[in-house]
């Protein structure tokens, strides 16, 4: 995802605490985007350092197939636990079962295969993946195939496979997207195997969010052909939208819930696919030819069982919630200013996240006043990573009100330097 020809050196990190990074040379630069949406409780979080050098000193890594260990089973218990206090009043089965993997997409992966396989192994051959579009669901084949056909991967099109695409519901076209949904059920919702959906935000399409209630009605128009729901929360996951989960929103248990980022506090990669019993059940049998053939060699790394049981634990011993809705309030009040501003539409807060469109006339990936913004901000000692004319900030939930104050206002600046910079080429 960058232009190496264009885009300049890259930074060197030595180290990083909290909200900070900390450059080669002695520079600080506030990370507004949590290092991709991974990080939670800040960098370096001392609980985790502790549990992750503990565990490397134990057990670093052994074979996750037939064998087993503390790490793995404590953190799928906590893990479960977690899952079934927040979905708890929600309509579904509870998801019971954990498969471990390496990344978001990995877990996209595995997801897709559950879902396709389940409906397989009980004599059902459902050929057809709807996806919400504009989704992004990792870079892998199967994920990008779920995903926004553009710019991204147009070059692997032919190798990518079919998957129906709903329309996007922007504001005033809800009733589109449930017609549209509709329409495709009536006609292949018994040969449709699953619906791949980022509950409320689609991350890498620009932040863009979507109504929770609309969610839970595609969810129960989906359920009752049978259409499994696979919820990619590997950026909403773990606090981003105000809840835990941003699924529990909508009301509604996931079939098969898709997390990573956020899992170990952003701290070591690792992915998750959970699953209730009936899907695990459909590959328990006597032929060997039914069991779930996938593996990925890292599968339940220890160190990164002990990083995500830590990241679990600080969510109760520490006020985690409490800090994103303060993140939030910030965020709000900051939406009221930037909103009176002519030369931004669309200003929008969900939990920690905040987000606006900068006007241009080219709007998307490939407008150039996301390098723009870019380098402005890194130059004043922040890292924002605009997508296209989408800004967005998505800090971790350790960042203190200075800091996010300090966003906030070179953020402002960046755009008058970008307004006076066009009214200059204007003249
Ligand atoms: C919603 C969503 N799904 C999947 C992925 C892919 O995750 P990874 O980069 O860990 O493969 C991402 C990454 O940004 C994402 O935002």
């Amino acid at each position: 995802m960058t232009q190496h020809k264009t885009f300049g050196p890259a930074l060197h990190v030595e180290r990083a605490e909290g909200a900070h990074l900390h450059l080669r040379g002695g520079k600080q630069i506030i990370d507004g985007i949590s290092s991709w949406w991974v990080n939670t409780h800040g960098h370096c979080h001392p609980k985790i350092v502790e549990a992750v050098q503990e565990q490397a000193a134990k057990l670093e890594q052994v074979i996750f197939a037939g064998f087993t260990h503390d790490p793995a089973e404590n953190l799928t218990r906590k893990l479960l636990s977690k899952v079934r206090e927040s979905f708890e009043n929600c309509d579904g089965v509870p998801l019971q079962h954990v498969f471990y993997s390496d990344s978001g997409s990995t877990a996209i992966e595995v997801a897709l295969k559950m879902a396709i396989g389940y409906h397989d192994n009980a004599g059902e051959q459902r050929t057809k993946v709807i996806a919400l579009e504009g989704g992004y669901h990792g870079d892998t084949f199967g994920a990008m195939s779920t995903g926004e056909r553009g710019v991204f991967n147009a070059l692997y099109e032919p190798f990518l496979f079919e998957v129906k695409h709903i329309p996007y519901p922007h504001k005033g076209q809800e009733m589109r997207t449930l017609q549209w949904l509709d329409k495709w059920l009536n006609r292949y919702g018994k040969d449709t195997a699953a619906f791949i959906f980022e509950p409320i935000v689609q991350g890498a399409a620009g932040m863009r969010m979507y109504p929770a209630k609309l969610l839970k009605k595609m969810a129960e128009m989906c359920r009752e052909y049978g259409v499994l729901l696979i919820a990619d929360e590997v950026m909403t996951g773990f606090g981003r939208t105000g809840t835990m989960f941003a699924s529990s929103q909508a009301e509604i248990v996931p079939d098969l819930l898709c997390l990573s980022k956020g899992l170990t506090g952003g701290f070591l990669p690792m992915g998750a696919t959970l699953a209730p019993r009936k899907i695990y059940n459909a590959f328990y049998h006597d032929e060997k030819a039914k069991q779930f053939f996938h593996s990925t060699s890292f599968t339940g790394n220890p160190m990164a069982c002990a990083a995500a049981l830590a990241s679990l634990e600080i969510w109760d011993e520490e006020p985690v919630l409490q800090s994103i809705q303060t993140i939030g309030e910030h965020h709000r009040k900051a939406a009221g200013w930037y909103s009176a501003r002519p030369d931004i539409t669309d200003v929008r807060v969900k939990g920690s996240i905040f987000a606006l469109d900068v006007r241009d006339d080219v709007s998307g990936y490939l407008s150039s006043i996301a390098q723009e913004i870019y380098d402005f901000m890194l130059d004043n000692g922040v890292l924002l990573r605009p997508i296209g004319n989408t800004v967005y900030i998505l800090p971790p939930y350790c960042i203190d009100e200075q800091d996010l104050e300090r966003i906030y206002e070179t953020l402002w600046r960046s755009l008058d330097s970008l307004r006076d910079e066009g009214l200059q080429q204007a003249a």
